[in-house]
This record gives C-alpha cells, sequence and structure tokens, in this order.
C-alpha cells in the first residue's frame, strides 16, 4: 500500500488539500487540552491563505503524501534564524506532520518525516526541532527513532478560582 504513496513538495493545486490536515492537526491539539490550545475561526481558510504564501518562500518546505490523486499526509517546516529567546541559533523548525487517519502505520509518517529533515539539511539547517505534545506518544517515538532528543519541557499552568 506504501508504494502507491508519493512523497513530495507541494504545489499551489495541493494546498487547499494540506490546509485540510494542518487543520486537522490544530483540532487535535485543542481535543487533547482545550485550556492550552485554543481552536482558531476559519481554520481551512486561515491555513489556506498563510500555507500559499509559505509556499512562496525558499525557506519554507511544505511536503505532501499523495496516494491516486488524496492527500494522505501533509509535512510543514522552515528555516528559522538565530533567536534569543529560545536560545536557538539558526535551525530548522519543523512545525506540522500530520497522516488521515487511515493512511497510519504503513510508513507515510517516516517517509514524510526524513523527506522534510532531508529538504532543511539541504536548505543548510545545522539542526532541527520540534515540539509535540507531552502526550503524544506515537509521534514522540517515530521523532526519537530519526534522531530526535527530548530537550524542552513546556508546563502550563491556569488561574485557579
Ligand atoms: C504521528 C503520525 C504522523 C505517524 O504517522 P504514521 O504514518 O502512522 O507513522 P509510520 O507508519 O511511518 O510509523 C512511524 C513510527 O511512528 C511510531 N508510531 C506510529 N504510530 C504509532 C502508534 N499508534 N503507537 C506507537 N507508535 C507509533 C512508531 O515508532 C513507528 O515506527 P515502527 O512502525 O517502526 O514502530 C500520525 O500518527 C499522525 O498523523 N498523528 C496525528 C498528528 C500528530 O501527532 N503529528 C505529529 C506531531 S505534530
Amino acid at each position: 500500500m506504501t508504494d502507491a504513496t508519493e512523497i513530495r513538495r507541494a504545489v499551489p493545486s495541493d494546498i487547499a488539500g494540506a490546509a485540510r490536515l494542518a487543520a486537522e492537526l490544530v483540532r487535535l491539539h485543542h481535543r487533547t487540552d482545550a485550556a492550552r490550545f485554543y481552536l482558531p475561526e476559519r481554520l481551512e481558510e486561515g491555513y489556506s491563505g498563510w500555507l500559499s504564501r509559505e509556499l512562496t518562500k525558499s525557506s519554507t518546505v511544505i511536503l505532501i503524501a499523495a496516494r491516486n490523486s488524496e492527500i494522505v499526509g501533509y509535512a510543514y517546516g522552515r528555516l528559522e534564524e538565530r533567536d534569543y529567546m529560545v536560545l536557538l541559533d539558526r535551525h530548522g523548525a519543523f512545525h506540522d506532520l500530520f497522516v488521515t487517519e487511515t493512511a497510519r502505520q504503513t510508513g507515510i509518517g517516516r517517509r514524510l518525516a526524513r523527506a522534510m529533515l532531508e529538504q532543511l539539511e539541504a536548505l543548510g539547517a545545522p539542526r532541527i526541532v520540534l515540539s509535540t505534545m507531552a502526550q503524544n506518544e506515537p509521534a514522540q517515538r517515530l521523532f526519537t527513532s530519526l534522531g530526535f532528543r527530548p530537550t524542552m519541557l513546556e508546563m502550563t499552568r491556569e488561574r485557579s478560582g
């Protein structure tokens, strides 16, 4: 099944499909912890606009996994310059990775992630940094197997009363 799935750079006609998956990723975060991850309005529309603009930048990588003409996976990353606030020198930021539920556990997530690492490194990223929700063990297992190490732990506290 995996063999029929192509991993490639997104083109403008892929953006609406990629935006649907990006919106699903946001909803997953909100379902997991609604207080920490707010739910923006008009998600698909907002992402379509954002990803269309990002697609024109040479420092951005948007990948899709396509099976027949259906988009079953999406990844988004970007080369970032030095950021004093988070003590990060120039790096690749791996922002989003999403595979549709019915296409999971067939190797597509790993192929998308590997392709993203290759492309960000080809752009000159000396290291790649990402965040996953603390509860997201499948993603952490995948990223650990690709050589990522835990480096930061975000903690959130709601106002009492
Ligand atoms: C995380 C995600 C991208 C994995 O995609 P996938 O196509 O199912 O992953 P693969 O089939 O390539 O599996 C790669 C590795 O991920 C891990 N993994 C995937 N699904 C898993 C599960 N249900 N439980 C535990 N580990 C899992 C395993 O380490 C697996 O390697 P293995 O098969 O050698 O054990 C997918 O589950 C997903 O889209 N989840 C929702 C969004 C998300 O969590 N995104 C990542 C954080 S931004």
